[in-house]
């Protein structure tokens, strides 16, 4: 019995050794250990034994299974290692290596100085407004006091809907005047704001005229539109308002110079110049080879003045009870001034070289 309990635990090493699986293993463990196991099966013959030669052997037999489940475990123990070691290697991650960046865009230029532009008017407590580009006559020309003659009115100028004579896309976003003029005076909405005086509007949007492409004109482009009315607005406030402004867009030294010119919708009428922002000494001592003001000292910015009696009237103001201001912008040209980009066509190309720049 001595020599077959020996050979049982001999035998059963090997086996372990041998193995590559936890199941394997089990089955070994159910093969040897088990209730129908071989090492029960030897212990069966116990009774043959003399009773004096029974403990020594039950003792001898119990080691025989602590030393096959001692190895077992080791063995369960190696496995389970080995599979982790192996895991590890297989998914093995750099945690070192660089990200993959993804490339991020940005704001095209000329939405960022509209922006810029929208923003300082907000902070002084005007109202954004959106309104149509495709206009009628009335709200584009009529309602701001273009006599039906005038050349701006004409096919060669202004796009019409085909087959449309009184369909347009919008000239200027003064377009919207008339619309926000009617409904501040009516206390009614207009792009879903119910209005009253005092009345701060600024609108900014794309507007249209019949002009080629080349690097200063453009058949589409910009314009912020900005204007005030109440009872008390007076040519200083237009002034003040643009002063201020042109300080916060372009720098505080800033200077604007007012000079006398015409729109039919404004009396008295100005074009407004600002002093050059790349000049150090401008107005008074501008660069004499200044790429932007060209030795000047001043840039021709916008055009403004005063609300016209007429166009109060037809949007239902009095005016001899109020009075407004209003000036209008051109997006591109500022950006062109303040970018120092000397031609249009760039803004419109979509030209990744061109626009990851800003
Ligand atoms: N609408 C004018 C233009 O497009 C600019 C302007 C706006 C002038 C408001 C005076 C007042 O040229």
């Amino acid at each position: 019995m001595e020599a077959e309990l020996a050979r049982l635990a001999a035998t059963a090493v090997d086996e372990i050794a041998a193995a590559t699986s936890e199941a394997a293993l089990e089955d070994i463990r159910v093969r040897y250990l088990g209730r129908k196991g071989s090492l029960n099966a030897i212990l069966r013959g116990l009774g043959t034994l003399a009773p004096e030669a029974r403990p020594a052997m039950g003792a001898r037999a119990n080691a025989v299974k602590e030393e096959i489940t001692a190895a077992l475990d080791a063995k369960t123990a190696a496995l389970a290692a080995a599979a982790l070691a192996d895991s590890l290697a297989r998914d093995r991650l750099d945690v070192t290596l660089p990200g993959r960046a993804r490339p991020r865009g940005h704001l095209h230029p000329l939405r960022r100085v509209e922006d810029e532009i929208v923003d300082i008017f907000v902070s002084m407590g005007f109202t954004v407004f959106d309104g149509p580009e495709i206009d009628d006559d009335w709200h584009n020309f009529g309602s701001l006091n273009f006599p039906p003659d005038h050349p701006a009115r004409d096919a060669q100028d202004t796009f019409f809907v085909a087959g449309e004579p009184d369909v347009l896309l919008r000239t200027h976003t003064s377009a919207m005047q008339s619309r926000i003029l009617r409904a501040a005076a009516t206390g009614t909405a207009v792009d879903g704001r119910t209005l009253a005086l005092p009345l701060r509007a600024v609108v900014p949007g794309a507007v249209y005229r019949k002009d080629d492409l080349d690097p200063t004109h453009s058949p589409m482009f910009h314009q912020v539109e900005v204007f005030m009315v109440d009872e008390r607005v007076s040519f200083a406030d237009l002034k003040g308002t643009l002063a201020a402004f042109a300080r916060r867009l372009f720098g505080e030294r800033t200077r604007v110079r007012f000079r006398a010119s015409f729109f039919p919708f404004t009396e008295p009428s100005a074009e407004v110049d600002v002093s050059c922002m790349r000049c150090p000494n401008a107005p008074e001592a501008p660069d004499a080879g200044c790429r932007v003001c060209k030795g000047t000292g001043w840039l021709e910015i916008l055009g403004a003045g005063m609300i016209h009696p007429q166009v109060l009237r037809d949007g239902g103001l009095d005016p001899e009870r109020v009075r407004g201001f209003a000036f209008g912008l051109g997006v591109e040209r500022v950006a062109m001034l303040t970018l120092e980009i000397d031609d249009l066509r760039l803004f419109y190309e979509g030209d990744l070289r061109f626009l990851a720049q800003f």
